[in-house]
C-alpha cells in the first residue's frame, strides 16, 4: 500500500508522514532528503550549476541509501549537513531538471516496490505514485507555516526575522510550484487537508481517518 504526502515547505508533511507510518506499521520516506542529498554531493564535487550533464550524471550514479532515518550518498552519512541553508537554496538546480527527477523518481519506485510505505514531497501523488492507494495534499496558510517556521529555528537556538522566513518561504513556494516537471500541486484525487488551527494531533487523527477511508 502506498500513502503519499505532498505538500509545500513548512506545513509539517515529514513530521505527519512519520508519526503515520509509525502508527501503521509503515516504511517512511522523505524524497526531500534525496533532493537535498544529490545537491549536497553536487556541491561537494564542485560541479558548476550551470552544467547540467555534469548535474544529471552525478545524479545518476549517486548512491542514496536509508538507514531509517538517516540517509547516506555513496557510502557517506548526510544526514545533518543536507539541512544547511547553502543546500537549500541550491537544490531548485537539480530539482528543476526533468532529467535528474527521473533517476530520483526510478529510485523512489524502486525503494517502494513490495512494500507499504508513506512517502512525502512534492511530486509523490502526481507524478513518482499516480496510482498511490492514498493521496493527501497537506497544507497550510502561507503565514502559518512561517510562524512555525519561525518557532522552529527559534527553538533551535537560530533566530531569523518573520520578514526573511517569509521571504524565504515565499521563494520556494514559487520556485516549487513552477518547475516544468513535478511542481507543486494536489494531484486530481488528492484529499486536500489544511492544517491551520489544528494541533499536531488533530492533524494527525485526521490524517488516519483519511487514509482509513481509502482503503
Ligand atoms: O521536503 P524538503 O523541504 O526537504 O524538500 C527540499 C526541496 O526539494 C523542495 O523545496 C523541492 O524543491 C525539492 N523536492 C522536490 N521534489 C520532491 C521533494 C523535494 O523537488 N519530491
Amino acid at each position: 500500500m502506498i500513502v503519499t504526502i505532498d505538500g509545500p515547505a513548512g506545513a509539517g508533511k515529514s513530521s505527519i508522514a512519520r508519526q503515520v507510518a509509525d502508527r501503521l506499521g509503515f516504511e517512511f520516506l522523505d524524497t526531500g532528503a534525496m533532493y537535498r542529498a544529490v545537491t549536497l554531493g553536487a556541491i561537494r564535487a564542485q560541479i558548476e550549476f550551470s552544467d547540467v550533464d555534469a548535474l544529471v550524471a552525478f545524479a545518476g550514479t549517486a548512491d542514496l541509501k536509508w538507514k531509517g532515518c538517516r540517509i547516506s550518498l555513496n557510502g557517506v552519512d548526510v544526514t545533518e549537513e543536507i539541512r544547511t541553508p547553502t543546500v537549500t537554496g541550491a537544490i531548485r538546480y537539480l530539482a528543476d531538471l526533468p532529467d535528474v527527477r527521473r533517476q530520483l523518481t526510478l529510485q523512489q519506485r524502486r525503494i517502494a516496490a513490495g512494500r507499504s510505505i508513506v512517502t512525502e514531497g512534492r511530486d509523490q501523488g502526481t507524478d513518482v505514485f499516480p496510482d498511490a492507494d492514498c493521496k493527501i495534499f497537506l497544507t497550510a496558510s502561507p503565514h502559518e507555516r512561517a510562524l512555525r517556521r519561525h518557532q522552529q529555528l527559534a527553538d533551535a537556538g537560530r533566530h531569523m526575522a518573520i520578514e526573511d522566513v517569509i521571504a524565504a518561504q515565499d521563494r520556494r513556494d514559487a520556485e516549487d510550484r513552477c518547475r516544468p516537471v513535478g511542481a507543486l500541486r494536489p494531484a486530481d484525487d488528492a484529499v486536500t487537508l489544511d492544517t491551520d488551527g489544528m494541533s499536531p494531533d488533530e492533524v494527525l487523527d485526521r490524517t488516519l481517518q483519511i487514509i482509513e477511508s481509502a482503503v
